[in-house]
């Protein structure tokens, strides 16, 4: 069967024509035929060989695609809860084999200690970007036909679902609820994802990213009532003369020097919450004493966030729905190319619209 493929050594992506199709492994395994899988920033790195693992032993390439739809079309006989026709969203993070980890022995991979994790499409293990996958069914998230067209958008939308999580986990200090102004940095996939969890969690929301009006995503922020700013009207100390006290920031970029800049403005009892991975540029200089100063008189707390458990998959699905029946324009929207499997390396290779997905099964 096909597969798409990243070649490391040679520099290369392709489609690999005679790749075996799994087999079913367990009798807790399932077998998925593959329907759509989104490409990201993840993907692009990995492709622009800046960000990547060796392929998994024994390949000279990685299949890629971590953001996945898919059918069950095949169940092992100790599977209970899921049958054949269902859809479901298989989590990208398996656990390290180490005892003494902790968090991947009690199923909570994304906050692996000793960083051998593996993960689906990323790291030393291949991914989705191909016709059938089989995996084990704790790895499955359900999700309802409702959302079929826009359920390849539950894994970026667990980035923030987990962010979510414990914003309100540790906002949970206030004892008065805590005050609700949020900004969101970035306006690509996972920032407006960010966004409706957001909103939908009862935040008033700035988006603030680099693109003037009229801008596709702009036009999604503002149908799901946020505000939206572009940086290139507004400097960050403007930005957050508008919103008043800042209590989340959600930073969906990659852009250190963005992040720090707002960092500046987090306002009292704030929380910020960084997502996005930077690529490696030289040390540049920041404000320590008035960051420190702040955090410190400020109460603030600054929280990275990677991956995902099973409580944000649930939550994403659960979420997604909500927002699919409240801004179903706005989410659709956010799906802006659709590409076939032998085309997969045009969304990686040149970044257009807001989220791409590649099309295997319909
Ligand atoms: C994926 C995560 C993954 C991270 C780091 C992201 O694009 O959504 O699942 O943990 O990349 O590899
Ligand atoms: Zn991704």
């Amino acid at each position: 069967m096909r597969a798409a493929a990243v070649f490391p050594d040679k520099k290369a992506l392709a489609v690999v024509r005679d790749f075996p199709a799994p087999e079913m492994k367990s009798p807790t395994s399932v077998s998925l035929r593959v329907l759509n899988v989104g490409v990201c920033g993840t993907d692009r790195e990995i492709a622009s060989f800046q960000y990547g693992f060796p392929p998994p032993a024994g390949s000279e390439f990685l299949v890629m695609g971590h953001e996945c739809l898919g059918e069950i079309v095949e169940v092992g006989p100790e599977v209970k809860d899921l049958k054949p026709g269902d859809l479901a969203i298989p989590m990208v993070r398996r656990p390290c084999d180490h005892p003494e980890c902790v968090a991947c022995r009690a199923g909570r991979q994304d906050f692996c200690y000793t960083g051998d994790y593996r993960e689906r499409g990323i790291k030393q293990m291949h991914g989705f970007l191909t016709e059938l996958i089989v995996d084990e069914a704790r790895y499955m998230n359900p999700v309802p036909p409702t959302i079929r067209d826009v359920a390849v958008l539950v894994e970026p939308l667990t980035i923030a679902e987990k962010g979510l999580i414990q914003a309100l986990e540790i906002q949970k200090r206030l004892p008065w609820g805590g005050t609700h102004q949020a900004v969101v940095l970035g306006a690509g996939p996972v920032g407006l994802l960010g966004a409706m969890a957001l909103r939908h969690a009862g935040f008033s929301v700035t988006v603030y990213s680099r693109s003037r009006e009229p801008d596709e995503s702009a036009d999604i922020a503002k149908a799901i009532g946020a505000k939206y700013i572009s940086s290139q009207d507004r400097s960050v100390e403007q930005m957050a003369a508008t919103v008043g006290n800042i209590d989340v920031v959600y930073e969906a970029t990659g852009a250190s020097h963005l992040a720090f800049d707002v960092l500046s403005v987090l306002g009292t009892n704030g929380l910020f919450i960084l997502t996005g991975v930077p690529g490696h540029h030289p040390p540049a200089p920041i404000d320590t004493d008035g960051i420190m100063r702040n955090l410190v008189l400020k109460n603030q707390c600054v929280l990275g966030t990677v991956n995902a458990g099973k409580d944000a998959f649930q939550n994403a699905v659960a979420d997604l729905t909500s927002f699919h029946a409240a801004w179903p324009d706005a989410v659709r929207n956010l799906i802006t190319g659709r590409f076939p499997l032998e085309k997969f390396a045009e969304p990686i290779q040149n970044q257009a619209g807001i989220k791409n997905i590649v099309e295997i099964g319909k």
